[in-house]
Parts: C-alpha cells; sequence; structure tokens
C-alpha cells in the first residue's frame, strides 16, 4: 500500500520504492509536514520542536501555548492570514477586499488509482500501478474547503500534488494565490537548481546555493517560457550525478508559473510551485471549484542522474499518451531552413524526392502553405491551402509525397492571428488587446482570445477543414510569441483570462488528439518556449529550439534532460555554418547530436554535395538501428557540456545489455592530456564489447577508470561508440 493511514486517520504516510513523505493533522487540524526523503518507517514527528520564539505568532486555538507558532512550524498548505509570515500557498479574498484563510483538518480518503484532473492534463497510471490520497481541509470562517491531492507512483518514486478549491460560502470570492505544492524543511541545506534561457539559447543549468532569500522563477508571459522552465531542483550541496539527496518539482501545466525557494530565520528552507499570481485573481462563486495544476515530484538519494532517470520515466510512461508513446517517430525532413516561406508546390516535392532518396521517413511543409502569408507580417488566422503557391490542392500535394512513401507533416500556429488577415478584418476583438490601447505585437502578430469557446471552436473547425483533405501524419503546433496585454472581451472577470485561455489550449489539443488519433503532434513556440509537461500530455514531441547549432544544442539538450526524456526532444540536422549562430560543425556532431532526439533535418539537401548526401544517408540509416535504444532506453549524463573538454552521455537498454555512447568534443589544444570519459548504468561484473572495433572491456573499468578518448584534431570532432553486453 502506498499510502498508509494511521492514528485515528490523522498520520498520513506515501510510500514509494525508495522514499517516504508524511504529514500529519495536529491537535488543533493544521496539517504539519513532518518528512520527506530517503524510505524510513515510523512516525517523524519527534522532528518538531516547539519554542516561544520572539515575534512568533500563535494561533488563537493554542491559548496561553506561546511556543505554537505557524511562522516556523512545517506545513503542508500554508495559508495566508494564520500568522505564517513566509511564502503562502493559498491566499483568499472576499468581502470588501479581506485578505485571510485558515484550513484545518475535516477529512481524507484513500483510492485505488491516480486521479484525474478536470480540463487539465495530470499523470495517469494503468490499473494497480497507484493511489490517491485526498485531504480536505475547510476554513474556520466557512469561506472554502480545500482538497490536497497526492497521487503516488510507487516504482518511480513519483508522488504528485494538485489541490481543489470549492467557495462553500454564500458569496463570491477569490483566489489572489495557490500554489500546487509546498514543500518545508526543518532543516538542512540545498542548492536550488534551475534552467533559465531565452530564445534559441533555452534551458540552462544553473546552480546557486537556497540563501535567507527567497529566489524565484516563474513566467509571466502566458507560457511556460523561453526564460524559466517550469522545473526546479533541490539538491545537498555535495549532490553529483551519482551520488546525494535531491527533490525535484515539475508543473504539468503550459502557462505562467511561480517557482520559488528559500531559507527562513531559523534557516528552513521552503520550496513552492503553482500558478503566477501576477494577473491572476479568480473569481469563484459559491459551490464552484477551481483545479490548480499539477505537481510532479521526486527525490532521490542517489544523486542527480536517479531523479532524472525517474523523471524521464515519468513523462514518458505517465504523461505522454498516445498511438506514438511508445513508438520510434518518424525521421523527418522540416522545410523551414530549406526554404523557410519562399516556395511553391515544386519546391516541396523536390524536398520530399530527397527525403525519400535519402530514407528518411517524412516530409514536413513548415510555415507559408496558407492564407495569404509570404513573410511573417500577415495571414495568421486564415486557416485554408493558399492553392495559388502551391501551384494545386493540398490534397495533390498529399498525394504526391505519400506516393514517394513519405508521411506529409504540416506547420500550423492556431492561437495567433495577423492584423493583416481576414479573420482580423471580420473578428477584431477576438484578438487580444486592451480597450483604448492599442494591441502590443509580437512577431507582428496579435494572440487569439482562447478563453473563449466561440474562438477556440472557429479555429479548430478551420483547421480540422484541412487536415481533413487527406491523410496528414503530423502537424506542428507552433506558438510564437508571449501575451503581454491580458484582456477578453467577454470574461466575466479578467482575473481568469489567462488561465482560462490554458483550459481553452488543451480543449483544443485534446479534441484534436481524439479526431486525430494515429497523427502524431510536435509542439513548438519559438523553439522551446513551452517545453513543459502540460504540453507533452498532448504532443508526445517538442521541438526543442530555434537553435539547430550542435555545439550550442548540447547545453540545451543537457538542461532539458534533466526532467524529460529523449524520445520528446525534437532536435535535426541543420546546415553549417548554422543559421542561427554562424557556428562551423562536422555532419557528423551535428548527426550525433540530432539523434538524441526525435531526429530529422532541417536543411535542403540539394545544396549538399554527394559525399554529404551519403553521410546523411549512412547518417539516417545509424539513427534508424539505435532509435529504439534512445527512445526507450535510460539516459545518463557523463560530462557537463557547460563546464568540461567534452560533452558525453549515454543510452543504456533496460536490461543493460546495449548501450550508446557520444562524445562532442568541445576544446581541442596542442599535445592534449588524454580525456577519459566513465560511463555508467552498465552491469557491474560483466564485459561489453565496442561492436565497431571489435575490441572487448571490463564494465567496472569502464564505470570507474573510464574509456580514453582519442587526441582530437580539428574542432567540435565527435564520437559514437555502440557496445554490447558479451
Ligand atoms: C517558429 C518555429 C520554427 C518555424 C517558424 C515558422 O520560430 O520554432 O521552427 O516553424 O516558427 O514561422
Amino acid at each position: 500500500m502506498a499510502v498508509q493511514v494511521q492514528e485515528n486517520g490523522r498520520l498520513f504516510t506515501i510510500s514509494t520504492k525508495n522514499t517516504t513523505y508524511q504529514m500529519k493533522a495536529d491537535r488543533y487540524g493544521v496539517l504539519l509536514h513532518l518528512y520527506y526523503g530517503r524510505r524510513c518507517e515510523g512516525s517523524m514527528e519527534y522532528l518538531l520542536t516547539y519554542a516561544d520564539r520572539g515575534y512568533a505568532a500563535n494561533i488563537n486555538d493554542a491559548g496561553s501555548d506561546r511556543t505554537y507558532s505557524l511562522d516556523v512550524l512545517p506545513q503542508e498548505f500554508p495559508c495566508d492570514g494564520t500568522g505564517d509570515m513566509r511564502s503562502p500557498a493559498l491566499s483568499l479574498e472576499y468581502g470588501n477586499r479581506i485578505r485571510g484563510c485558515d484550513m484545518r483538518f475535516a477529512g481524507y480518503t484513500v483510492r485505488e488509482g491516480k486521479y484525474g484532473l478536470k480540463g487539465l492534463p495530470a499523470v495517469y497510471a494503468e490499473e494497480g500501478e497507484s493511489q490517491t490520497l485526498e485531504i480536505v481541509l475547510r476554513d474556520t470562517a466557512g469561506l472554502a474547503e480545500v482538497t490536497l491531492l497526492y497521487g503516488v507512483l510507487p516504482e518511480l518514486d513519483i508522488i504528485t500534488r494538485s489541490v481543489l478549491v470549492r467557495n462553500i460560502s454564500e458569496n463570491e470570492i477569490r483566489i489572489e494565490k495557490i500554489m500546487s505544492a509546498n514543500l518545508d524543511f526543518v532543516g538542512g541545506r540545498y542548492d536550488l537548481i534551475t534552467f533559465y534561457g531565452r530564445h534559441c539559447m533555452e534551458r540552462n543549468f544553473q546552480r546557486t546555493p537556497v540563501a535567507h532569500m527567497e529566489q524565484c522563477i516563474g513566467s509571466r508571459r502566458g507560457t511556460s517560457s523561453h526564460q524559466f522552465n517550469p522545473m526546479m531542483i533541490l539538491a545537498g550541496p555535495d549532490t553529483t550525478e551519482t551520488a546525494g539527496s535531491c527533490y525535484s518539482m515539475q508543473f504539468v501545466y503550459s502557462g505562467g508559473f511561480s517557482g520559488s525557494a528559500g531559507m527562513d530565520q531559523y534557516d528552513q528552507t521552503r520550496m513552492q510551485m503553482g500558478l503566477m499570481t501576477e494577473k491572476f485573481s479568480y473569481p469563484l462563486m459559491p459551490g464552484e471549484v477551481f483545479t490548480a495544476p499539477e505537481v510532479i515530484m521526486s527525490y532521490s538519494a542517489q544523486g542527480l542522474g536517479t531523479l532524472s532517470n525517474n523523471l524521464q520515466e515519468c513523462i514518458r510512461k505517465h504523461v505522454c499518451r498516445g498511438k506514438w508513446r511508445d513508438k520510434v517517430r518518424p525521421v523527418l525532413l522540416n522545410s523551414w531552413e530549406a526554404y523557410y516561406m519562399d516556395f511553391d508546390g515544386a519546391d516541396i516535392l523536390a524536398l520530399a524526392e530527397q527525403a525519400a532518396e535519402l530514407g528518411m521517413d517524412m516530409l514536413v511543409l513548415d510555415d507559408g502553405w496558407f492564407g495569404k502569408r509570404d513573410d511573417d507580417t500577415s495571414g495568421l488566422g486564415d486557416w485554408y491551402v493558399n492553392e495559388e503557391k502551391l501551384g494545386g490542392k493540398m490534397k495533390e500535394l498529399i498525394y504526391w509525397v505519400h506516393r514517394k512513401g513519405l508521411k506529409f507533416g504540416l506547420w500550423i500556429e492556431p492561437e495567433m492571428i495577423n492584423e493583416d488577415s481576414d479573420l482580423y478584418r471580420e473578428h477584431p476583438d477576438w484578438a487580444m488587446a486592451i480597450p483604448g490601447r492599442k494591441p502590443v505585437r509580437g512577431r507582428m502578430q496579435l494572440v487569439l482570445d482562447f478563453s473563449r469557446k466561440e474562438v477556440v471552436d472557429y479555429v479548430f473547425e478551420s483547421i480540422c477543414k484541412v487536415l481533413d483533405e487527406d491523410t496528414i501524419d503530423y502537424v506542428k503546433w507552433d506558438y510564437n510569441r508571449s501575451i503581454a496585454d491580458v484582456y477578453s472581451h467577454t470574461a466575466s472577470d479578467q482575473g481568469r483570462v489567462l488561465y482560462d485561455y490554458i483550459l481553452g489550449l488543451y480543449d483544443f489539443l485534446e479534441r484534436l488528439s481524439q479526431r486525430y488519433p494515429d497523427m502524431l503532434i510536435e509542439g513548438c513556440s519559438g523553439g522551446g518556449g513551452r517545453f513543459d509537461a502540460g504540453m507533452l500530455y498532448y504532443t508526445p514531441q517538442i521541438w526543442c529550439s530555434d537553435n539547430t547549432d550542435a555545439i550550442d544544442r548540447l547545453r540545451i539538450q543537457y538542461g532539458t534532460s534533466f526532467g524529460y526524456p529523449a524520445s520528446c526532444v525534437g532536435a535535426h540536422v541543420s546546415v553549417s555554418p548554422n543559421e542561427q549562430n554562424g557556428r562551423v560543425t562536422p555532419l557528423k556532431t551535428r548527426g550525433i547530436t540530432a539523434m538524441s532526439g526525435t531526429f530529422g533535418y532541417e536543411l535542403n539537401p540539394e545544396k549538399l554535395s554527394a559525399e554529404e548526401k551519403n553521410e546523411i544517408r549512412t547518417q539516417v540509416a545509424r539513427r534508424k538501428e539505435v532509435a529504439e535504444l534512445i527512445h526507450n532506453g535510460k539516459y545518463y549524463r557523463l560530462t557537463s557540456p557547460f563546464d568540461g573538454e567534452a560533452a558525453a552521455w549515454e543510452f543504456v537498454s533496460e536490461d543493460g545489455t546495449d548501450v550508446l555512447l557520444n562524445v562532442v568534443n568541445l576544446e581541442i589544444h596542442g599535445n592534449r592530456p588524454v580525456t577519459y570519459i566513465r560511463l555508467q548504468g552498465l552491469s557491474s561484473g560483466a564485459a561489453y564489447r565496442d561492436e565497431e572495433s571489435g575490441r572487448v572491456y571490463p564494465a567496472d573499468a569502464l564505470m570507474e577508470a573510464g574509456l580514453p578518448m582519442p587526441a582530437p584534431f580539428g574542432e567540435y570532432g565527435a564520437l559514437q561508440i555502440r557496445f554490447k553486453m558479451v
């Protein structure tokens, strides 16, 4: 049993294979957090200490006991107005802007199976794989009832959390702040690991000590953003890839978010993750329920590698869905960097011809095929095929691409509108803009108001019309700006718009995946601006970055790997010098780097030499050989591309017999010392054969002393070795 309830229904213990999470409704009905970490039995209530502290507020029920203060005690779901002056998880407003709530224990239920969330993505599990614990808290003044949801995946050491808030009063209340997960630590020192970035350089690794201040990450862009990924890790100062304690929180949501960690006056750390509070103030009428998005939590006592493996597996098997979840994805050729928007039907067919010749599986027609769309100033919103530009019907193009033995994919950007479009001329109020102000532009486009059902319905219908022309095997769902001016013409309250927008997006995606169950959907937002577990529930892969330079990609993919599996990382080979940063890299290096994602090409093969085309043909074939291992194997970060001489990573099959080592050299020097790469995850005591050279190595030596790298000659050389257990 993952969930255990003791002490008369007041002590709750969640156990996973290697971890324990415990909380208790104390004598005042306050739900105190007792413990999260390495698995252990028994009650951890002994960890609580009580002292009369200066300036510590005491709840009224404590009477004259000045040692009981919520400003000091570790809590499961701290509320605004109880004397806890740290950051609350819940802040409610009611009446004449009164702030305050005080949630006390009111009951619990334990259920088989993993809970789901209405209108929102959530981790799912097969029968017998999970349990749900619901703890109900009720406000002492009868304002609201809160249900804390806990889901457990014991095998993966995963605990999920979400919160439902129901208005049980007779008047409107407002949610001003809601964190889906709060984690209080009574002691310990930690580092905070976060993933910051920008367009074309997402998910850079950053590690800073948690100090006596609140360190916050988040997004106020209406999307999860390039700037911070909705994922964070607390790690012991000595924690490495292979040893030490670490905790993670990952948001299953694609809109604005907030994450924080900080130490209080008594050196106690609080970590939180939930919805962005800015431009959020959610009205709840009597009886209405608000659902806070889910947070995935995990703990590892074996370092960051194990933590990532569990998170990757959770995303791969319990977040991603549909036919493509477990399947190796088609190797594709995308038209974007080949033609941008300057193409006609013949160009696309020529690309398809090349793709087929080089052994690829799919041709993707990117931006520029619809409305009036020859550059990025017009056309978005007009989802009808530009037959004049294509020189025929979409149906015909698809027919010919399929005839070449390829699948066919199409780019769409459903949430956007250009002012220069028929749709905008007809429905200017469908775009987000604040009345009396000129709309803020981003890439010359405005955001459609997806908090309105009629807008979602209209775009859905018009895109389906195109998708129904013939079998479209794949769509790339793009989103190319942030939401700057939040206003919906029809919303009952502007404080709900950003959240309702995301519900509209998810509704569209859900309908799309149900209507086209065989279609593969790839998420995208100017590359990896919406790379989150929420999107992955609908789109099992996401274009990881608009930056296709292999060397920058090493960092981007390294950062991404902390929370996400390689099977969802959109990665393509493009030309050299690279079109984003001008860097020159060998084709082999580009191939090896992109192979560790979903794999494809983003170039015009016609412009390449016969030699390069031959190399691509070999690359595609190679990738097909190792695709299963990359898609379903365990991923190990062997070095960091942020500070090493070489970036090295590895895939190991579930049974440990098949290994793919990848190394890219980052530095060259004369007469250089030898670099040894230490492998991980091999079967101790076994031996492994290098498939190409035939040489056999003892597993333990490969893991302990490493494999000497050949002296690099020339910049950014790369190496890929497949080992098989002997
Ligand atoms: C975004 C995407 C690119 C490409 C363009 C098309 O930037 O990330 O891959 O699809 O849009 O406009």
